[in-house]
């Protein structure tokens, strides 16, 4: 991908000295917050604020847990996004964009701000984004075909353009309480 990387969660875990006494764990807004609902803000330069937002983001999306968090869905209405999954180096990238998109697939998506239910929806096979390292400064492309990081930049996207899932359920019906299988939430 050519991203300069954000330490993985158990490097992020294991090596206390890697985090700031600053960070911290942001409470995170439920859908009908209308910060949700906003178009984000393009983030226009890359400071230490950008840079603090991004710790508190990984901060609060590990700490949830999650494999994704978007700036919104901690109330900042900037587009920033943080996505850690299986298979994929942890990105961070500033005013992301999916430019290109192909196939359909079904999945079964959560979300942090709709907590305790899930739902099967459409998304794409293919999934091309690209958006700025907030480490180097630099556009940086990320590929993904068929997996959870094709999942999460759509959906973490979304989130920045005031975009849940659960907008392509047909109803609050087609929602399903979260059981005891696995999770995975962003
Ligand atoms: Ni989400």
């Amino acid at each position: 991908m050519g991203a300069v990387h954000w330490p993985r969660r158990a490097i992020w875990r294991r090596q206390p000295r890697l985090r700031s006494p600053s960070l911290a764990i942001i409470p995170i807004r439920r859908a009908g917050d209308p910060v949700l609902r906003e178009k984000a803000r393009r983030v226009r330069s890359v400071d230490s604020s950008i840079h603090k937002l991004i710790e508190d983001m990984w901060e609060t999306m590990y700490d949830a847990p999650g494999v994704g968090l978007a700036a919104p869905q901690i109330g900042i209405s900037l587009r920033v996004i943080v996505i850690d999954v299986p298979d994929h180096e942890p990105i961070a990238l500033l005013n992301p964009e999916i430019v290109k998109r192909s196939g359909e697939r079904q999945v079964d998506e959560g979300c942090l701000s709709v907590p305790g239910f899930r739902g099967e929806i459409t998304r794409s096979v293919k999934v091309v984004a690209q958006g700025t390292d907030p480490l180097t400064g630099k556009l940086v492309r990320v590929r993904a075909e068929d997996d959870l990081m094709a999942e999460a930049l759509e959906h973490e996207i979304d989130h920045i353009n005031g975009i849940l899932y659960i907008d392509y359920l047909p109803g609050p019906e087609a929602l399903i309480p979260m059981s005891d299988a696995p999770e995975v939430n962003r």
